[in-house]
């Protein structure tokens, strides 16, 4: 097949583009190369595969990138928490303006298949199990709580503490900042498309995804970069709240599997997917796997907080498991053992001309 990777020189992208060519399939690249991302603005994909240097909100650069396309894989995104909410303009036009003008040149060349970089964050809180109210939806968390160490929300009707459950697919969307939002608004988009022209969409609900080519030292970075960064300078990592925060971390050469798996198999109707190892973990048990297999200074936990966090994000990826037999491959402790020795493994640098 031939596919068209929207944001192919990004650190999901890159991988991605590999898994494809492995797999056999012509690839084409679109990419804006941000500069608040890149900082190898002569960036060049891997050879056989082609590269239009363009940005998804650019109409006129997406029908020649659509032409002799079977499906699209839209990574192309602005990720993170961002600065503050002075962000989320360029949140919206980056992820759904981008979307929207991408939806309708697919609408007008034909293209039918999406594959989109969806993410956890979706759910919000999740979902938690009150002893005495069953399973409920914690609301956002207060700031005043959290000033005072109260980092865990608690059962919005008797405010007792929750037991995290496992978010499956069918849990409605809840999203909790501004970036969560424009990747619901992303879906919702895709949906639409998918009605009005049968067209087909997976959304890859991402948890978070580290490993080599990671992006570091840019506002963009995810908690696993800036840690690694942190222990490179010897400095010890800085682990905000009290360190029991859940978060499942997933190898992005899992992630790219999971989603060619899906861009291939994939073909009708409307789907979610979520992406995760299966096995959760807290960031301070992260932070000390990571320190332990650089042999750096002991992470220190600050009781910091951000408000736009959300406290657990753990979820059940039986679904992809299930349709389209995919298998997360690499360990929490390899994972960090290649982050730490620097080892891609059977990874190129996936860099060359
Ligand atoms: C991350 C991704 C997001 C993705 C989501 C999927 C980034 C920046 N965010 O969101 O794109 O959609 O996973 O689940 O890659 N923390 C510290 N110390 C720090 C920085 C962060 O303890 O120096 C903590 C945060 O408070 C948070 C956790 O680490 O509890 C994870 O933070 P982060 O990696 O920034 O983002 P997520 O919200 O998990």
């Amino acid at each position: 097949m031939k596919f068209l990777v929207t944001g192919g020189a990004g650190f999901i992208g890159q991988h991605v583009v590999r898994e494809l060519m492995v797999r056999g399939h012509e690839v084409r690249v679109l990419d804006s190369l941000r500069p608040d991302v890149h900082r190898d603005l002569d960036w060049r994909p891997p050879s056989g595969a082609d590269f239009i240097h363009a940005d998804v909100r650019d109409a006129k650069a997406l029908e020649p990138a659509l032409e002799g396309v079977d499906a699209v894989i839209h990574l192309a995104a602005k990720v993170g928490l961002g600065v503050d909410i002075s962000d989320t303009p360029d949140y919206v036009s980056s992820n759904d303006f981008a979307t929207a003008e991408l939806l309708a040149a697919m609408a007008r060349t034909k293209v039918g298949r999406l594959t989109l970089a969806s993410s956890m964050v979706a759910y919000g809180e999740g979902v938690g199990r009150c002893e005495k109210h069953g399973e409920t939806r914690p609301g956002p968390r207060l700031e005043s709580a959290m000033a005072n160490g109260q980092f865990d929300p608690p059962c919005p009707t008797c405010g007792m503490p929750l037991a995290d459950l496992l978010v499956t697919e069918d849990v409605p969307v809840d999203p909790r900042n501004v970036y969560a939002t424009t990747k619901v608004a992303q879906e919702f988009l895709a949906g639409n498309w998918a009605r009005s022209t049968g067209g087909a969409v997976a959304s890859m609900r991402y948890h978070n995804v580290y490993g080599p080519g990671m992006p570091r030292d840019t506002p963009y970075a995810g908690v696993a970069a800036i840690f690694l960064s942190a222990l490179r300078r010897n400095e010890a990592p800085r682990v905000f709240e009290d360190g029991r925060q859940r978060r499942d971390f997933i190898h992005v050469r899992d992630i790219a599997a999971a989603t060619v798996l899906a861009a291939e198999g994939h073909v009708f109707g409307v789907r979610a997917f979520n992406v995760g190892s299966g096995t959760p973990r807290t960031v301070g048990e992260m932070a000390f796997a990571l320190a332990r297999a650089l042999d750096g200074p002991t992470p220190v936990v600050t009781g910091a907080f951000r408000l736009g966090d959300v406290r657990h994000i753990t979820a059940d990826s039986s679904r992809l498991r299930a349709e389209f037999h995919w298998e997360p491959r690499t360990t929490f402790e390899d994972g960090m053992r290649e982050l730490a020795t620097g080892s891609t493994g059977s990874d190129p640098v996936i860099k060359e001309g």
